[in-house]
């Protein structure tokens, strides 16, 4: 597989690209199943329905991995926080975690009950190519808290950080349950035939230096060592988003480290390129104009060259309104300009 080679930084032909939120809104024939479905939620808890979005980018776009088709959130949801998306606001629980009673309530051994996350993996596994990698994921217990803590997305993340200064301890003792149910997690998507797993710390650029490696960074490290042991040759991609300051501090064992756009590709080369893998980090946005998405393309190839070490992906996830046109000749362009 290309991809599982690169994550291990071995020579492939080309450099490969897959894209977050490749699945999505942007592809008519993702619109039409999740309208079958009735819900994002329903879609989710649809094995069926999930394994055909799963599938599609890469039937459509020859992509060179597959993501699991399901969101962060399904966790909290099984450990007993209720969720629904709201259309146009986004996620929201209609409990929340402020206090130690709430903590304590949160469900130990959830991940057991995500058996149609489980069920979907062993489906798309059995339908994708053998040259495709499958790609696992879940949140980061930082990010994972701050929505079971606010009950929704924020811009401010009051209540979290508002437990972070004035009640570290309890924050710590909610990471802690999170981070058990993680391991469990994605353990169970190896053995279902995840290739690959990821984890997404979209709210790392939330927290100063210090409170960043306190409370996020060093449970992204706990899951990746738990998975780097229990489950040695399967790669580990970490994806914390907005810290492009913090990179001299990054270490642990995992594989891959998710670059986003707002950080120089120049400087996770210069601080970790070395020691990991590079995956990243074209502005998504840069895929409204096709010469905006050029010299996006070469700017990031200029660093990051044509050899091994480096796997191409947007920077944060894709658009709803992006050109599918666009979309597909990003690939082509990525694959052309990086052949051997
Ligand atoms: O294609 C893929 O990348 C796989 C599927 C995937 C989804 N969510 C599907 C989804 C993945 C990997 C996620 C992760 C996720 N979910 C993150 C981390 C990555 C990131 O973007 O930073 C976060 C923070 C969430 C939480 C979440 N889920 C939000 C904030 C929203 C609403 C925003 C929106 O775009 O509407 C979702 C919903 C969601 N998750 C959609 C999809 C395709 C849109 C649902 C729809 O209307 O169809």
């Amino acid at each position: 597989m290309v991809f599982v080679d690169a994550c291990k930084r071995r020579e492939t032909p080309y450099t490969p690209i897959w894209m977050m939120r490749q699945a999505g809104r942007y592809l008519s024939e993702y619109r039409e199943v999740r309208k079958q479905a009735g819900s994002f939620l329903q879609l989710c808890h649809s094995v069926e329905l999930a394994t055909e979005v799963t599938l599609q980018p890469v039937d459509i776009l020859d992509v060179d991995a597959a993501i699991l088709f399901s969101d962060i959130l399904v966790l909290p949801l099984e450990m007993g926080l209720p969720l629904d998306f709201i259309a146009g606001e986004g996620p929201h629980f209609s409990k929340t975690v402020r206090e130690k009673t709430s903590v304590n309530n949160l469900e130990i051994g959830a991940y057991k009950k995500l058996t149609y996350v489980y069920d979907t993996i062993s489906q798309v596994r059995k339908k994708l190519s053998k040259q495709k990698a499958l790609i696992g994921f879940c949140g980061s217990p930082w990010t994972l808290a701050t929505y079971m803590i606010e009950g929704e997305g924020s811009k401010t993340y009051t209540h979290s950080k508002k437990m972070l200064y004035t009640d570290p301890n309890l924050l710590h003792s909610l990471l802690q349950k999170i981070t058990q149910e993680l391991k469990g997690y994605l353990d169970m998507q190896i053995k279902s035939g995840a290739d690959v797993v990821m984890v997404f710390d979209s709210w790392a650029g939330a927290l100063e230096r210090e409170a960043y490696f306190e409370f996020s960074w060093k449970y992204m490290k706990e899951i990746s060592a738990f998975v780097k042991k229990t489950h040695p040759q399967t790669p580990v991609i970490l994806f914390p988003k907005g810290i492009a300051g913090y990179l001299d501090r990054i270490d642990g064992e995992f594989d891959v480290f998710g670059v986003d756009w707002s950080t120089p590709m120049e400087y996770a080369k210069k601080y970790l390129g070395n020691k990991y893998v590079l995956q990243g980090n074209l502005e998504p946005s840069r895929l409204y104009d096709i010469n905006a998405m050029e010299e996006g393309v070469d700017s990031i190839l200029s660093v990051m060259g044509i050899q091994s070490g480096h796997i191409f992906n947007l920077g944060h996830g894709m658009l709803p309104d992006l050109p599918r046109e666009n979309v597909l000749c990003l690939i082509e362009m990525v694959k052309n300009k990086t052949k051997r």
